[in-house]
């Protein structure tokens, strides 16, 4: 279990890193990862390296039994790079430049950032790859954090470059992007610009595909970093931070790269629902490299400094989101950052140790989270999860392009999904479309607007093996270029569902807040849907619930057809968070899916990593058991009845007798 946080020795004087590596021991710290922002100290001018200070610390953490995360420091490139090279610098869509004197200003794309960069990981993979402490690599930080995309000259000739890579010939490209329209006819690929401003409404496939693009540009650093550390011999795991379901990078299409998958997790600890957000992060991040555990390579061990408010965390709190993390899968826990900077943006931004020192609560609680998970048994990243739910980044991106029947949050909708879930304490795997989903009882599939082929086909091919998908509205509308498919909607999922969408019947919202409802029936009970009101045509689909009021008063909104061994139910509408519970609740009645432990208030999540249960108390409110509970909690009430607030437990297998 690695638990540590990021460590910038360079903001200190040296007699001060002493006293950090006698504190990190203290705390049970084995991790730091080092360096992340540190080539203007490593690198004073092009040409000129200064190891020694990092020779220096490497040694005394080694000698102090910490291994390093060592980063290739390529994050944030130094004001000489930019002033000597300004085509580094990248631009936004309206032309402007982002200078130097923040953080992560470089094109991904410019040849002299990546010709730099890479000069910069050879020097440290080069000189450390063998060094004892270095037990992992740290590729940049947080690709596209602040810049989600460029739109410089060096991204325009990246991405003419990208396009022929996937079309070859430029009536390919027309064809695709639909350029008949609006007289966007391109006769050569040179006449491709990024999406930069443009008078009115952009090309939407061409949108798509410059999203995949920038995704890939990262993607095509990150590999330049990692083949570099492999080159000079560096054989530790490689790694780079991800943000969770961070919009610009396709992770999934990156997991593979990644050696583990490491995780930034900030949840706002004003906000009493944050945890379940984190619980769908932590579920993400799990789903990416199945099998394989991942860290929690960032989070605050107290407030952050980002936010209008910055709440800090509630005592208890920052280790029952560790734990929850564990128990989704994670086999490190980590921070931002070690010590706290005394100057600089982050100088609130809380540290493990403090600025206020050793005698604070924060660092009370490192030292006894570190004592903790240092105890911890050693766990497979098998966790059990009878359901997945359905996620994909193209998916995101193209149904969140303008010009729709209505405006809506993809990810927030595919999280009130995951919260509706967690509330009942059944766990979900995060996966996509095209993915292998016949080891889930249950597959929860929201406006799944973008569907290649091939996923539809693996998705028939799941129910038709036995599997139960609940698709909802929006769904099946577009293939991967973002044009209808000929003959209507619902294509290719129509014969599996036994139903036809005939129009997607916006409701009304107001602003980004939706506000007009419809009333679904539910086997006498009812559910609030919104967004939309399909109409269905149905073939051979059953009805389950029809729509109770407004334009489609009486016509079908809740459908289930068995197809093959298994079962598919379609929902012409986006229940509220309640409806939700509801639909997922009878859907897996049908299904044996199970919740880990039974009757747990809300508040309280379990989950079983590895045969072990955890369960973590995310509130104020102590948790004290009452029956009937399976035997595993029961051990929890022999172990003292109360689990207090932001408390946890975990429990071994029940005995086999
Ligand atoms: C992350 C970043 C860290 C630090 C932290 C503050 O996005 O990787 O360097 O800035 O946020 O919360």
């Amino acid at each position: 279990m690695y638990y540590g946080g990021d460590y910038n020795p360079e903001q200190w004087p040296e007699p001060v890193w002493d006293d950090d590596i006698r504190l990190m021991r203290a705390a049970g710290v084995n991790l730091v990862s080092l360096g992340v922002f540190a080539w203007a100290r490593i690198q004073r001018a092009e040409g000129e390296f200064d190891f020694g200070w990092l020779d220096r610390i490497l040694a005394k953490l080694h000698a102090g039994g910490i291994g390093v995360n060592l980063a290739t420091a390529t994050a944030s490139p130094p004001p000489w790079a930019s002033r000597a090279y300004p085509e580094i610098l990248p631009k936004d869509a309206s032309g402007a430049t982002y200078w130097h004197g923040s953080r992560q200003a470089y094109a991904p794309t410019s040849p002299v950032y990546r010709r730099l960069a890479a000069e910069l990981t050879g020097a440290v993979a080069e000189r450390y790859a063998s060094h004892p402490a270095v037990v992992m690599w740290h590729v940049n930080n947080e690709y596209g954090c602040h810049l989600h995309a460029d739109y410089s000259d060096n991204a325009a000739v990246a991405f003419r470059a990208w396009l022929r890579g996937r079309y070859d010939d430029i009536e390919a490209l027309n064809e695709a992007w639909g350029t008949a329209f609006w007289s966007q006819r391109y006769g050569d690929f040179e006449e491709v610009v990024p999406p930069r401003l443009a008078p009115y409404s952009l090309n939407p496939s061409g949108l798509l595909d410059f999203k995949r693009f920038t995704s890939d540009a990262m993607l095509e650093l990150y590999r330049m970093e990692k083949s570099i550390i492999r080159a000079a011999g560096g054989t530790q795991p490689v790694t780079t931070n991800f943000m969770g379901a961070f919009e610009p990078i396709d992770y999934r299409s990156w997991a593979a790269d990644l050696d583990l998958v490491a995780d930034d997790s900030y949840p706002d600890p004003a906000d009493p629902a944050s945890f379940r957000e984190a619980a769908f992060t932590r579920d993400l991040m799990r789903s990416l490299k199945p099998g394989i555990p991942w860290v929690l390579m960032e989070q605050a061990p107290d407030a952050v400094n980002w936010r209008a408010s910055n709440a800090p965390k509630a005592p208890g709190q920052m280790a029952a989101l560790s734990v929850q993390a564990v128990a989704r899968g994670a086999d490190g826990v980590m921070f931002f950052q070690w010590r706290q900077s005394r100057s600089g943006s982050e100088k609130f931004h809380s540290a493990m140790v403090p600025h206020a020192g050793t005698g604070t609560r924060t660092w009370k609680e490192i030292v006894e989270l570190g004592r903790d998970l240092a105890a911890f048994p050693r766990l497979s990243a098998t966790v059990d999860a009878p359901v997945a739910l359905i996620y994909d980044w193209h998916n995101r991106w193209a149904v969140e392009n303008s010009d729709h029947p209505v405006r809506f949050d993809y990810l927030e909708v595919v999280r009130q999904w995951h919260a509706a879930i967690h509330r009942q304490h059944v766990t979900v795997d995060i996966r996509h479309p095209g993915d292998d989903l016949s080891g889930y009882a249950v597959v929860v599939a929201p406006q799944l607007y973008l569907l290649t082929d091939a996923s539809a086909a693996n998705v028939a091919a799941y129910v038709a093996g036995g599997g139960t998908l609940l698709l909802s509205a929006f769904s099946d509308v577009v293939d991967e270029h973002d044009r209808f498919a000929a003959g209507g909607f619902t294509t290719r999922l129509g014969t599996t569902l036994g139903l036809r969408v005939r129009d997607f019947g916006a409701l009304p919202i107001d602003g980004t807040h939706d506000t007009a409802t419809v009333t679904v029936s539910l086997e006498g009970a009812s559910v609030k849907g919104r967004l939309f009101a399909e109409e269905l045509d149905l073939a051979d689909a059953t009805v389950i619930g029809d729509f109770r009021d407004g334009r489609l008063q009486g016509r079908p909104a809740f459908t289930s057809r068995k197809s093959g061994s298994g079962r598919a139910y379609y929902l012409a509408t986006v229940p509220d968070e309640e409806g939700m519970r509801a639909v997922t609740a009878r859907i897996f009645a049908g299904t044996g899916v199970r919740p880990a432990v039974e009757h747990l208030p809300q508040h309280v999540e379990a989950v079983v990593r590895d045969g072990h249960l955890f369960v973590v108390n995310h509130s104020e409110r102590p948790f004290t058991p009452s029956s009937p509970f399976g035997r595993r909690i029961e051990a929890a009430s022999e172990a003292g009845d109360t689990i207090a607030a932001y408390g946890w437990r975990v429990f071994g297998p029940p005995a086999t007798s």
